[in-house]
């Protein structure tokens, strides 16, 4: 696998299958700028085509995983500006074109557009004193990049609601507690440990179903249940026509281990 050389990230491949990308802009606590985001979506776009690589994990420093869009970037622009250059549209690239999971593993600060960032993954892990929130009310604003969306179809919208006209932060361990990250370790490096060891995990499974694994399931944030079931079974049906189905089901018989085509 080979990907550039970023400025403000670095990438790394620590476990067979896996793609690790750090954010490393730690002067401006990963401030989420213009520059930032294309890098992060090149190399997203990169490891979803490589097929040497089955997960990706997103990680910051143990300070902050991100401290939010670059405020001072964005505090002069003007409406014009926001509405017709769709600013942050770009953002959406990973929750919407990036087809492979995502995991974030989220320690120190994932304010503002930070969280939302972390909440764009299909997985989140973070640390007990990771700090979430959503401050942008104490800017005059508001969520722009899905926070009010997803943060409230992951906690309900009491909590959420408090959240976003509040500022007010939460920790790593109320994230889990709420459902909004899957897992919370004690310590950083736990945290990003145990996002590769998911991710190695989820990369030794066929690709094509993992794949469809993730399709159907963010369905379910789209679609009533009863299209969403129709739907999910319209895409088990043609995993049948995949080759991995006829060696998972085969090896099983067998009583072998599989060995996937990752067709
Ligand atoms: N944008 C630009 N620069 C930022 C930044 C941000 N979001 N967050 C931190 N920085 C910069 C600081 O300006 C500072 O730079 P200088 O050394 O040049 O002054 C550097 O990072 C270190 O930050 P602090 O000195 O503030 O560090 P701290 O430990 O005292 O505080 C913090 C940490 C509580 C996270 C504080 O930096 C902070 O409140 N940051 C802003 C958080 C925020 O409001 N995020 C939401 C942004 S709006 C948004 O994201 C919109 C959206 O929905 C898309």
């Amino acid at each position: 696998t080979d990907l550039p050389s970023y400025e403000l990230l670095k990438t790394s491949f620590p476990k067979n299958g896996v793609g690790l990308i750090t954010l490393n802009r730690p002067k401006a606590l990963n401030a989420l700028s213009s520059p930032l985001f294309l890098e992060l979506n090149d190399a997203l776009k990169r490891l979803d085509a490589d097929k040497s690589i089955g997960a990706i994990v997103l990680t910051g420093s143990e300070r902050a995983f991100a401290a939010g869009a670059d405020i001072k970037e964005m505090k002069d622009i003007t409406f014009s500006e926001a509405y017709g250059g769709d600013f942050i549209e770009m953002w959406s690239n990973m929750a919407f074109q990036i087809k492979k999971p995502v995991i974030s593993a989220v320690n120190g600060y994932a304010l503002g557009g930070g969280c939302e960032l972390a909440m764009m993954a299909d997985i989140m892990y973070c640390s007990k004193g990771a700090t979430f929130g959503q401050p942008e009310i104490k800017l005059g604003v508001i969520p722009g990049a899905g926070g009010s969306q997803r943060l409230t179809k992951a906690i309900g919208k009491s909590k959420a609601m408090e959240l976003i006209l509040t500022g007010d932060n939460f920790s790593g361990t109320q994230a889990e507690q709420w459902g909004l990250a899957a897992k919370v370790f004690e310590t950083p490096e736990e945290c990003v440990n145990g996002a590769l060891t998911l991710a190695e995990k989820i990369a030794s499974y066929s690709r094509i179903a993992v794949k469809a694994g993730k399709e159907v399931v963010n369905k379910s944030q789209e679609l009533g249940v009863r299209e969403g079931v129709e739907f999910e079974r319209r895409v088990f049906h043609g995993l049948f026509g995949s080759k991995d189905q006829k060696i998972g089901m085969t090896a099983f018989a067998e009583k072998k281990k599989p060995e996937w085509s990752h067709e």
